[in-house]
């Protein structure tokens, strides 16, 4: 009976690939308009002028500025610093400074041509070299967004005991989402004087508290609704608050509903992207492969304001000592503010910004020593009892080991790298490498505890159970999930159960559709809606009928009394309501107990639990070009418990493919805050084509406080492709690149000097 740990299709699939889902593109409303943003082209200056140009006819269109935010002019995320419209100072290329609503698009960009704003410009700054400089200030003194640190034991001793010091630099540029779908909004006034907002998003009630502050308006008056997704990875966490918030504007000043779905080059310019970074490393070795010490510096680039910067950091710093069990550890992070759109959520959120650095550098330190990469990593490897760089004692469901062993026998790990070495000469070279890594699940340290997350099962008069919640299906299969969760939690057939719309006037706040949170959190939660709603049908069924509460069960499409069918569950279902009215139960997140952490310090359980992974990477490199093909991916990934492996190794292989275009082809090319790589075919990522062959194994070892067993999968295998491929290409040339993505210039460059020095 049972549907959990079954691969059953996504209930989504149908609609998708028939064309009959609807996304935000394929919706249209009565009167509805079109906008359009006319943006700041210059990364940092004041305005001078607005001027629209006179021989446009502006009667047949509406223009709205900063005066007609009825609430207040700010888009607020953890800070309130993004302004939706800018008056004066502005930090950014492509910062809105009016908005234009006319019935068709192309009129709505007509109008746009026709504006004319004049600049003072100022010096702006770029990189993370600059900002720290603080020649210029964009925030603060020392243009500093964050800043965090983690200490546990003491790390002059522990680089006292080691019996080598590798130190290592690490670089990496922006990485775009490239979701099919760009982003897209249409808002539209209701009848009470409230809003509706439907659009491609992650996270319902992120929007709604937003356009609440913009709009002056109380949360009630708002619906925001999210339509079919084609893709999201993070980059529609956030800035579709800042979508909603145009929309939303410019249907107040028309008063008609108001459309804008950002075309791909204006999608790319200004919405989110992974944070730039530059990660140095310090690592104390012994001979006998012990990590003694290491001091980790994390640096990233968080773009002109605050946004989701600091979590980003935060989760990151917390991974950066990663799996390993290492006693003197400190690590320090800091974000530092340029002039471009500011970066925020991309899967893995912080953590593969330094897992490819570490991974990198444990096998810099394994190859220092002369251990096999793999060696070093079993050997350090955290158990059950050992505690990771914040002190977080892991107790149980703990796949590490595991996840190495699996993944170097499916790929045969130490013979293939062996051959491998052996055969190395001449114009082809093949690699093989290999990374690990953990991925917490759930938000960082006590953030479920105060977000306290919402689901709900509701009775409805056609006879199914439905499930309530704000988290979105965004092509991760998570209401899918949920639903087979919901079904062996109540006992009933799979078709008994629905799934709402995320829609806020609907749905009870979840909490966002982020950090590996869904089925962990949303899923415990249903768990506990489903005792109680048990409960709640059984008294009605032992009144209503001859039978006993004690004995009452469903079973698949039944309500059982020991062994006889009483009544199909959705008459059960029907009858309940009839009698007693309407039924939803609801109920919230806690964390596990004994999970504690101290913000101030920085110190204790910084996740409910942690998923695992190993990934190997085969390379093939031509030394004549120093082009190179991912041959193939082998990931081993331990995830508590996969409700729906098929689902679970799709996100494995798509997390992973996300990773090897990160590694290997995706690059920003950014001149000057402007984006010049803002299309497919120059932001280079890997189709079906390209994908390497790919081997998925997955591991379970059941977390006792997750929904039957399971913990969080979606960011994990982000974390690991990147250093095994480069680890790989290191194993075939000799040459280590530490900068992504490492390309045949790169390689080349590398190269030559080691030919001129003789050096590797
Ligand atoms: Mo995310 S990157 O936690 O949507």
């Amino acid at each position: 009976m049972s549907v959990v740990g079954k691969s059953i299709p996504r209930l989504d699939a149908v609609e998708k690939v028939t064309g009959c889902a609807k996304y935000v593109d394929d919706i249209s409303m009565p009167g509805m308009w079109h906008g359009a943003v006319v943006r700041t082209t210059i990364p940092y200056g004041r305005i001078k002028s607005i001027e629209l140009g006179p021989t446009f006819d502006w009667g047949r269109v509406v223009v709205a500025d900063a005066r007609d935010v009825p609430g207040k002019n700010c888009v607020a995320m953890i800070e309130e610093d993004v302004p939706l419209i800018v008056t004066d100072l502005f930090k950014h290329i492509g910062e809105a400074v009016l908005l234009v609503a006319a019935p068709a698009r192309e009129l709505a960009l007509e109008a746009r041509r026709h504006v004319k704003i004049s600049y003072e410009e100022l010096q702006p700054i770029f990189t993370i070299e600059d900002a720290k400089l603080a020649r210029v200030k964009l925030c603060g003194d020392d243009n500093v967004i964050a800043r965090y640190s983690i200490s546990k034991g003491d790390i002059a001793k522990g680089f006292k005991e080691a019996d080598v010091v590798v130190d290592g630099r690490y670089t990496m540029g922006h990485q775009e989402h490239m979701y099919i779908e760009p982003q897209g909004m249409i808002a539209s006034l209701r009848d009470d004087g409230g809003l509706a907002i439907v659009g491609s998003l992650q996270c319902p009630y992120y929007i709604s508290k937003a356009i609440s502050i913009l709009m002056g308006m109380t949360e009630d008056k708002l619906a925001i609704r999210q339509a079919a997704v084609g893709g999201a990875f993070g980059g529609k966490e956030d800035y579709p608050s800042i979508l909603a918030g145009y929309c939303a504007v410019l249907a107040r000043k028309s008063g008609r509903p108001v459309k804008i779905v950002y075309d791909r080059a204006e999608d790319t310019q200004v919405t989110t992207k992974r944070h730039p970074a530059i990660v140095r490393h310090k690592t104390g070795v012994r001979r006998d492969g012990t990590i003694t010490a290491m001091e980790i510096d994390v640096e990233m680039d968080a773009g002109a304001y605050v946004t989701l910067t600091p979590v980003v950091l935060s989760r990151g710093l917390i991974h950066s000592a990663g799996p390993y069990r290492c006693d003197n550890v400190i690590a320090r992070g800091v974000a530092y503010a340029t002039n471009t759109p500011p970066n925020g959520a991309f899967r893995g959120f912080g953590a593969p910004q330094v897992f490819f650095p570490l991974e990198v550098q444990m096998d810099r330190c394994a190859s220092k020593i002369g251990m096999s990469p793999l060696e070093f990593r079993k050997r350090n490897c955290l158990h059950i009892g050992d505690s990771t760089s914040t002190g977080q004692v892991i107790r149980e469901s703990a796949g590490g080991l595991a996840s190495l062993k699996s993944a170097s026998q499916i790929s045969d790990f130490e013979n293939r790298r062996k051959r491998f070495s052996d055969e190395n000469r001449g114009g082809i070279r093949r690699g093989v490498g290999i990374s690990f890594f953990f991925h917490g699940a759930g938000f960082t340290g006590s953030g479920e505890a105060r977000m306290k997350g919402e689901a709900a099962l509701r009775l409805d008069p056609d006879g199914k159970i439905v499930i309530l919640t704000a988290c979105t299906e965004m092509g991760q299969g998570a209401h899918t999930v949920l639903q087979q969760i919901a079904a062996d939690a109540l006992g009933v057939d799979i078709s008994c159960i629905g799934v709402e719309t995320p829609d806020t006037s609907l749905v009870p706040n979840s909490g966002p559709t982020v950090a590996s949170r869904t089925t962990l959190v949303v899923g415990t939660v249903l768990k506990k809606c489903a005792v109680e709603l048990k409960e709640k049908l059984f008294s009605y069924a032992a009144e209503r009928f001859p039978i006993d509460k004690a004995g009452c069960e469903l079973n698949g499409h039944s309500l059982m009394s020991g062994d006889r069918e009483i009544v199909s569950v959705s008459d059960l279902v029907k009858g309940y309501i009839e009698k007693a009215g309407a039924l939803t139960v609801k109920d919230h997140y806690e964390l596990p107990p004994d999970i504690h952490w101290d913000e101030a310090a920085y110190k204790g359980d910084a996740y409910p639990t942690y998923a695992w992974g190993a990934d190997v990477a085969e390379v093939e490199v031509d030394m004549d070009t120093f082009e190179y093909r991912v041959v193939k991916m082998w990931m081993a990934h331990e995830v508590g418990r996969a409700i729906n492996p098929k689902l679970a190794a799709g996100q494995i292989e798509g997390g992973t493919l996300q990773s090897v275009g990160w590694a290997t082809t995706e690059q920003h090319v950014v001149d000057a805050g402007r984006f010049k790589t803002d299309r497919f075919q120059t932001y280079i990522i890997p189709t079906a084509l390209d994908a390497p062959e790919m081997e998925t194994m997955i591991i379970e070892e059941a977390f006792s406080h997750g929904p039957m067993g399971a913990k969080g999968l979606g960011e994990l295998p982000m974390d690991g492709g990147a250093p095994a491929i480069a680890n790989a290409i290191a194993h075939a040339t000799g040459i280590r690149i530490c900068d992504l993505p490492i390309t045949p210039e790169k390689l080349h460059a590398a190269w030559s000097l080691t030919q001129s020095t003789g050096k590797i």
